[in-house]
């Protein structure tokens, strides 16, 4: 399952990403923003990464940057959101972070750019086993004593 939200920052860019979506016959639920009128990123976050802990699912979030949305985010137990601005960094997100949340910047980015991150990123697994299973194991750790 795939969650996808945005705040009017980002609201154009996630239409553009949900079509893409649509095109390729990958199941999503949209959680909003629906317009470009003014909201507030952390209500938006907070709602998503609800869903994707829940669903043990995977998440979308756009904003201007993307940074307010990934601050907001990792503070939720069971996140990891990358903020991501190429493939390699997507790619990376997924294989050495097992980021469970993809978080892009409509502001930084070209529409072209971010259908690729997105394709990057949902196409990618984590490398489990050895290092990168360590390293996002002592992310948990943190986690639970913070
Ligand atoms: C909204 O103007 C903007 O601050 C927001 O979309 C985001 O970039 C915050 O990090």
């Amino acid at each position: 399952m795939l969650f996808i939200g945005a705040d009017h920052g980002g609201y154009k860019l996630k239409e553009e990403v949900c079509n893409f979506l649509d095109k390729k016959g990958i199941e999503y639920n949209d959680i909003g923003t629906y317009s470009e009128e003014s909201c507030d990123y952390p209500d938006i976050a907070q709602k998503l990464c609800e869903d994707v802990v829940n669903n043990r699912a995977e998440g979308i979030l756009i904003c201007g940057t993307g940074i307010g949305m990934s601050i907001t985010a990792n503070k939720v137990k069971g996140i990891r959101a990358a903020v991501c601005w190429n493939e390699f960094t997507a790619e990376m997100a997924k294989k050495h972070n097992n980021a469970n949340i993809l978080c892009m910047g409509a502001r930084v980015l070209e529409n072209e750019a971010a259908i690729r991150i997105v394709e990057v990123f949902l196409d990618n697994k984590f490398d489990s086993g050895g290092r990168h299973s360590r390293r996002v194991g002592k992310i948990s750790e943190i986690e639970k004593k913070c």
